[in-house]
């Protein structure tokens, strides 16, 4: 698998498996089972998917020696603030039965439609972000749906530039902006809903390219990505798609695939506005 390289040296598996929305139990061992087998070095959960300790069972089952894989979680909203965000990793940490994680992320930032102080709290819990990496728990720290101008409030106080900002990134919505401003600043785009959470999987213009390309809307949607020097979290249960997720080099993208892949229309938007959202 390649990597990209982080702003503190360390490498991150250039392609993430995505857990959201795989139910805690059985479903999330065996994909995750299934993934590790695949081939996925790298596992994107959340605290709030309620998945971590299935996600952390299947991990310790798969025999792998730790430093192999790179394991990243996030912070839910309800626990933003230095104290709350400290205990929340601590439990994370616990439940996906690991004593270091590779990457922590904010999950969404405390936004103006909620609070006053909003700019306040986002550097507030990135302070035990901080805390948590100078303490070695956790190999890089990063944010995830911050926009611009939130990311550009949380640089004015941050000591450590965050390494990732995790934002929705697929054909039809670039959020361009966001991905100029990070990759400017050497903070590392992962792409959520690479797929548009399969939203843009009928689009006749994909399927017509794939067709042309011997492969499938999904691959050409991660090599999209790729592409773009963003780092896709594909998701799925179904284990012909976990494996064909990771098959990406036997088709390339010319320069004028890409370019007519930029110009799509809005397409695929999940809806969830991080300044607007009232969770
Ligand atoms: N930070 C955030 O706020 C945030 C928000 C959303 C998501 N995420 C992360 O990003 C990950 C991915 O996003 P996502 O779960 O929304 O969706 P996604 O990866 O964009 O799409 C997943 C959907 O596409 C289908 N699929 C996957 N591979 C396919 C293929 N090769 N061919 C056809 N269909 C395929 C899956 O179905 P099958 O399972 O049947 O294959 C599933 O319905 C999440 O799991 C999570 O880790 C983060």
């Amino acid at each position: 698998m390649k990597s990209f390289k982080l702003n503190n040296g360390i490498e991150i598996p250039a392609i993430g498996f995505g857990t959201w929305q795989i139910p805690d139990g059985n479903e999330a061992y065996q994909a995750v089972k299934e993934a590790i087998t695949a081939g996925y070095t790298h596992i994107d959960t959340a605290a709030i998917y309620g998945n971590e300790k299935s996600v952390g069972k299947a991990i310790k089952d798969s025999g792998l020696d730790r430093s192999s894989l790179f394991i990243t979680t996030k912070l839910w909203n309800t626990e933003r603030g230095y104290e709350k965000a400290i205990a929340a990793f601590e439990k994370s940490l616990n439940d996906l039965q690991l004593d270091y994680l590779d990457l922590y992320l904010i999950h969404w930032p405390a936004n103006e439609a909620q609070f006053e102080n909003w700019a306040e709290i986002n550097a507030d819990t990135w302070k035990a972000l901080e805390y948590l990496y100078q303490q070695g728990k956790v190999r890089a720290i990063g944010v995830s749906n911050f926009p611009k101008e939130y990311l550009k409030k949380l640089l004015e106080t941050a000591t450590v530039v965050p390494s990732i900002n995790q934002i929705e990134f697929h054909p039809g919505y670039l959020q361009e902006d966001t991905v100029a401003l990070c990759q400017s600043n050497t903070i590392l785009v992962q792409a959520w809903s690479p797929l548009g959470s399969g939203r843009i999987l009928q689009n006749e213009t994909l399927l017509k390219l794939a067709q042309e390309k011997n492969t499938s809307v999904g691959q050409l949607c991660i090599k999209f990505a790729l592409s773009q020097g963003i780092l896709p979290l594909p998701k799925s249960t179904n284990p012909q798609n976990i494996k064909r997720n990771l098959d990406i080099d036997s088709f390339d993208l010319t320069e004028s695939d890409i370019q007519r892949i930029r110009a799509f229309p809005e397409m695929g938007f999940s809806g969830s506005d991080p300044k607007k959202v009232a969770f």
